[in-house]
């Protein structure tokens, strides 16, 4: 077992006489999604990742999620109503009450709590944009906010650490999400502090990645054709896996390298070439997949050509969709934005673009 995993047991053994008195109250937080620069993709049991991974914090895309709890020390049993934007969702529930029975070890007052979950985001379903991020780092949250209103005490460590460590075994990306601008995730050299299980906000960020921008063309809508956990577990057969690991690593080294520095051009290579290989991983996985569409290699030759005939610094990246995300910074985003517009926006589906930039990180609600 990890040592921060067994730190938490043992705290929780501590705290093993659950307070006596019954309790109920709400907690909420909104948390944002985020995309990454270097990708995690395959993973080990209890979502260890199999390399490092640094991503950029949304502003606009987030998930609002509140929680309603009953906690009662004299009935045994966890039960989890699910709303989604004001409707009942049962699979859901099954889905928060598995995950809330695999952190019983941790937070031993769970298995006497009854749970009403309610959550929106601000951004459309289906619209590739990571909502299991934003969703598991707010319920993280939240949970968090319940333990220290049971036992009427503060956490005594970094609360957002733990967050992130209960949102990792939920979704690995999610554990980027509790931290504003930059995350990153996974044991690597180029990070003394890293850990494979909890993420940890990027210390040095050279002015010009500040406030950079995420433009994400809808390419298709619709839900993922292959789930990324059978993604994940593909890796495992994969027989460019051990490569991809080790370049990945290679490319976490450099690009801590480039935002300290500010090299804009070393960033784009290194993004462009992470989202490239993510996709290359898919294609040859047996069975090997495609997730990019015809318009997205579109709007990435056109991305190319313009920054060719401009020098301006956009570049773009894909997660495990069609979607391409634009990013670029700040002080170009006026020219910028008007290419998105008169040159990308026909690539996508009924014309959407969701115009996002780096943001500040989860607030209570
Ligand atoms: O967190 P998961 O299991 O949904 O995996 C996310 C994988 C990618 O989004 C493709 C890459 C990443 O690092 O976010």
């Amino acid at each position: 077992m990890k040592k921060f995993e067994e730190h938490l047991i043992k705290e929780a053994e501590k705290l093993n006489n659950l307070p006596s008195a019954g309790r109920e109250g709400n907690v909420g937080w909104e948390s944002p999604s985020n995309i990454a620069f270097v990708k995690y993709w395959g993973k080990y049991p209890r979502q260890i990742p199999a390399n490092a991974s640094i991503s950029l914090t949304l502003s606009k895309a987030v998930t609002r999620t509140r929680v309603a709890y009953q906690y009662d020390p004299q009935k045994t049993g966890t039960s989890v109503k699910f709303e989604f934007e004001g409707q009942r969702k049962g699979d859901f529930a099954n889905r928060i009450e598995k995950y809330l029975s695999g952190l019983t070890e941790l937070m031993h007052w769970i298995a006497h709590t009854e749970f009403f979950v309610s959550s929106e985001n601000t951004f459309p379903h289906s619209s590739g944009i990571a909502s299991s991020a934003s969703a598991m780092s707010a319920l993280a949250l939240c949970l968090c906010d319940i333990e220290q209103e049971i036992y009427q005490q503060e956490y005594p460590g970094d609360f957002f650490r733990k967050a992130s460590f209960l949102a990792r075994l939920g979704s690995g990306s999610a554990s980027r999400s509790l931290y504003g601008k930059m995350a990153e995730w996974g044991m690597t050299a180029s990070c003394k502090e890293s850990s494979d299980e909890f993420a940890i906000p990027v210390p040095e960020l050279h002015d010009a990645f500040k406030g950079m921008k995420d433009s994400i063309l809808i390419i298709e809508s619709g839900k993922k054709k292959v789930s990324s956990s059978l993604g994940h577990d593909l890796m495992k057969s994969n027989p460019y896996a051990k490569l991809r690991f080790e370049a990945a690593e290679e490319n976490m080294q450099q690009l801590c390298k480039v935002m300290q520095s500010g090299d804009l051009g070393g960033f784009i290579d290194i993004m462009e070439n992470e989202a490239l290989s993510l996709h290359a991983m898919m294609m040859t996985s047996s069975p090997g997949y495609v997730l990019m569409q015809p318009n997205s290699l579109e709007a990435i030759h056109r991305i190319r050509d313009f920054r060719g005939r401009t020098g301006l610094s956009i570049g773009f990246t894909l997660d495990a969709g069609a979607n391409v995300h634009v990013i670029y910074p700040e002080k170009q985003s006026e020219n910028i934005r008007q290419f998105i517009d008169n040159g990308l926006k026909v690539l996508c589906e009924h014309g959407t673009i969701i115009h996002d930039e780096m943001g500040n990180g989860p607030v209570r609600i």
